[in-house]
């Protein structure tokens, strides 16, 4: 166990990070903000395997949490991450004050690609430019050659992805698979919200989405027919609110009427008062 090294001036990080780059070292990175779970341990074993350096940013970032939202309560448990990762050698921490990463009087702000706006668009607006923007400014502070994300925040991806492309940004973006616990219940820094009895509702969230793609797998082509089945047995297991389920495209999010190829199926639900979401992808049988 050796303790992470932690930064909290981007700038120094960025200028060491060049270092190693000049040497020919390959840095991965894996942007988070903290609370760390399995999920994101994954990712950095992920950006292990495939780099010389792994560098972690912990900041839970103002601008992506709408007036309302859980940005006061979001988990804050920096000593325990750092604990987390000491398992992990080398990697390096970055910190940063919320300053540091919004100099005072800055007004720049990325305007998330048009994938942004369904699914979570609707219902988090301005959420997708936060996250555009930080994760833009993270690339830039910490110039990795790859970044590690997860497929749990399926649209995120994509976002960033089309991000990276559009704006030219030269680092690999590399999607990891969804990490659930073992009842399938998909790891996210949020559960920790839930009770006993709210996490006991939360698992048919993950339930309906196995039980979808196991009939898209075995045939079933009617998405609409599917998508009120999984909205009347989520509703039916208690969750207090569906913001949607949906059944896209993978590529272009665009809702699929015949599901014919690949699809990604998508929910976002209130269980109490945390919003929980989580997809899978499926495929019909082939002809
Ligand atoms: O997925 C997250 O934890 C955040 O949205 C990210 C990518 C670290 C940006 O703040």
């Amino acid at each position: 166990m050796t303790a992470p090294r932690v930064f909290h001036d981007p700038a120094q990080l960025r200028a060491e990070i060049r270092v190693l780059q000049a040497q020919g070292q390959r840095v991965g990175l894996v942007p988070t903000m903290g609370a760390l779970h399995e999920g994101h341990l994954s990712l950095v074993e992920q950006s292990q395997a495939a780099c010389d350096l792994t560098v972690v940013t912990i900041f839970v970032n103002p601008t992506q949490f709408a007036p309302g939202e859980d940005f006061e309560k979001y988990p804050r448990t920096l000593e325990t991450d750092l604990q987390l990762l000491s398992k992990f050698d080398p990697v390096w921490v970055l910190v940063p004050e919320v300053d540091a990463m919004y100099p005072p009087g800055s007004t720049t702000v990325v305007k998330a690609p048009r994938i942004a706006q369904p699914l979570e668009g609707v219902h988090r607006p301005s959420h997708f430019d936060g996250v555009a923007t930080i994760v833009l400014k993270l690339f830039e502070v910490a110039p990795a050659d790859m970044a590690f994300f997860g497929q749990k925040d399926f649209q995120q991806v994509r976002v960033i992805e089309e991000m990276v492309h559009d704006l030219l940004v030269p680092i690999e973006i590399v999607r990891c698979e969804i990490v659930r616990e073992k009842d399938g219940l998909a790891m996210s820094s949020r559960n920790r919200y839930l009770t006993a009895e709210e996490r006991e509702i939360a698992l048919s969230i993950s339930r309906s989405l196995g039980s979808t793609s196991r009939q898209i797998e075995s045939g079933e082509i009617d998405a609409a027919g599917l998508r009120s089945k999984m909205e009347e047995t989520l509703l039916a297991a208690g969750v207090d609110s569906i913001d949607y389920v949906a059944i896209a495209d993978p590529q272009t999010l665009e809702s699929v009427q015949t599901i014919t190829a690949e699809v990604v199926i998508l929910v976002a639900a209130r269980v109490g008062s945390t919003r929980l979401i989580d997809n899978m992808l499926a495929a019909p049988p082939l002809p």
